[in-house]
């Protein structure tokens, strides 16, 4: 169950909570990718605010429950209950603004519910600064006692390091039923799913997984928080890129989306943008000061050189586009060579048209392909030429000039003929 209803009112935006992005994913996407790798037998996202746009979003990775008005966490984990149709197992709590939690943790999260026969087990983690999260109190023993959110806490419960994460596996009739006893809190009147948690500290076992890597159980809140957020997570995507066999020689100045996938042995030089999903292959140069966009798939070996922007597009094996270039719905084949300065037309002012470029063919420097247009295998256009819409070079066929036209040499002399 992943708790989505909040507005997010820290934000200060329109866009609910859940849809604003963590490296370039919103948090509802990083958690729904966490949790459908534990294969559940059925996820359900509590939504509030915004409720369509969030039920869109989630389209058929999970049901959407509704929580009409947002009174407080433990209220939308109720929300859910009929969703949950009698489901008698265990139930996994998360909230969308803790999207660094890793499907790892929460595999150990489980095992310890498990393996101790907890009613419920948590994540805890030791932050530096605490301020804002909820302090897991502990008895001398070691034993969990409760939760204390910060707006209730005491002087020295505010010296508690020990926070509580948002990640919960519940027994599920434990949870119900502390649920219905829970009274609302007294400072903000709303029904906190944390004070279920108390509960089942006093008639049962409650247990806490303290989490090592506390960036990993970082909430979001603010946009300070969603940046900083934003930092971690994209540098654990850079490490797991570098484990994977990818050269990024400049960490800091790469920003590369959750959902990209990049193959080993290719070099990401500086200053480079790799968004929404793009596939690279490997042994690819990518960069610097490259910007490769959602839907692109670049082939092995290809090289996407400095001030080169790429959406929509297909690369093909060992074609290059290395200098000063915009390809946007272009399909490219292999061992294109694309010169500095190629534009693809794309867009007429009203639709997106595609650009077909084959096999082996080169684009002299400062070609603009007037989008739909294909140029043939082996075909070459020349410099400066500006190859209009509709047309279609034959292979091995040059074409030059503005507009550009087919070359045909006779003897010595070349000459250009009409289309
Ligand atoms: C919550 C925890 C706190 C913990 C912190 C971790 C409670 C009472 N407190 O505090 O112990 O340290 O997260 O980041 O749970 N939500 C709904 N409906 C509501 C209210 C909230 O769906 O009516 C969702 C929000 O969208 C969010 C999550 O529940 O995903 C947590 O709510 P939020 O208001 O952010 O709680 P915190 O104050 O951060
Ligand atoms: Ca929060």
């Amino acid at each position: 169950m992943i708790l989505a209803a909040g507005k997010g009112t820290r934000l200060k935006s329109e866009l609910p909570k859940a849809l604003h992005r963590v490296a370039g994913q919103p948090m509802l996407a990083h958690l729904l990718d966490a949790v459908e790798r534990l294969a559940p037998a059925r996820t359900v996202v509590v939504a509030g605010y915004k409720f369509s746009d969030v039920k869109r979003f989630v389209g058929r990775r999970a049901s959407v429950a509704r929580q009409a008005r947002q009174l407080g966490s433990g209220h939308a984990v109720m929300a859910a209950e009929r969703a949950l149709n009698g489901f008698h197992g265990t139930t996994l709590v998360l909230y969308c603004d803790t999207p660094a939690v890793t499907t790892r943790t929460l595999e150990k999260l489980l095992e310890v519910k498990r393996d101790r026969g907890s009613d419920c087990a948590l994540l805890s983690s030791e932050m530096d600064d605490p301020t804002g999260y909820g302090r897991v109190k502990r008895a001398p023993d070691g034993r969990v006692t409760g939760i204390v959110e910060e707006t209730d806490a005491a002087a020295d419960e505010k010296s508690i390091r020990e926070i509580n994460v948002g990640g919960y596996a519940f027994d599920s009739k434990s949870l119900f039923g502390a649920l219905k006893r829970v009274r609302p809190n007294e400072k903000k009147g709303e029904i906190y799913l944390t004070d279920a948690v108390g509960i089942l500290c006093g008639e049962g076992r409650v247990d806490a997984l303290v989490v090592e890597d506390a960036d990993e159980t970082r909430g979001a809140n603010t946009r300070a928080e969603l940046a900083a957020l934003g930092g971690i997570v994209q540098d654990k995507i850079l490490e797991r890129l570098a484990e994977g066999g990818v050269e990024i020689r400049d960490p800091r100045t790469v920003t590369i989306d959750a959902d990209v996938k990049i193959g080993a042995g290719t070099r990401i030089l500086p200053h480079t943008v790799i968004e929404e999903g793009s596939v690279i292959g490997k042994d690819c140069v990518i960069g610097p000061f490259a910007r490769i966009r959602g839907g692109s798939k670049i082939g092995d070996r290809a090289v996407i050189g400095n001030f080169v922007e790429i959406v929509r597009t297909t690369i093909g094996r060992g074609s290059q586009v290395k200098h000063l270039s915009y390809l946007g719905d272009a399909v490219v084949g292999e061992g294109v060579n694309v010169g500095a300065g190629t534009v693809t037309a794309n867009y007429d002012g009203r639709a997106k048209h595609r650009t077909v470029i084959r096999d082996g063919a080169r684009i002299g420097s400062g070609t603009v392909l007037i989008a739909p247009v294909t140029v043939g295998r082996l075909a070459v256009t020349g410099a400066g030429a500006v190859v209009p819409k509709g047309k279609n070079v034959p292979d091995r066929t040059t074409v030059v000039g503005v507009p550009a036209e087919p070359l045909v040499k006779r003897g010595q002399k070349a000459k250009r003929k009409k289309w």
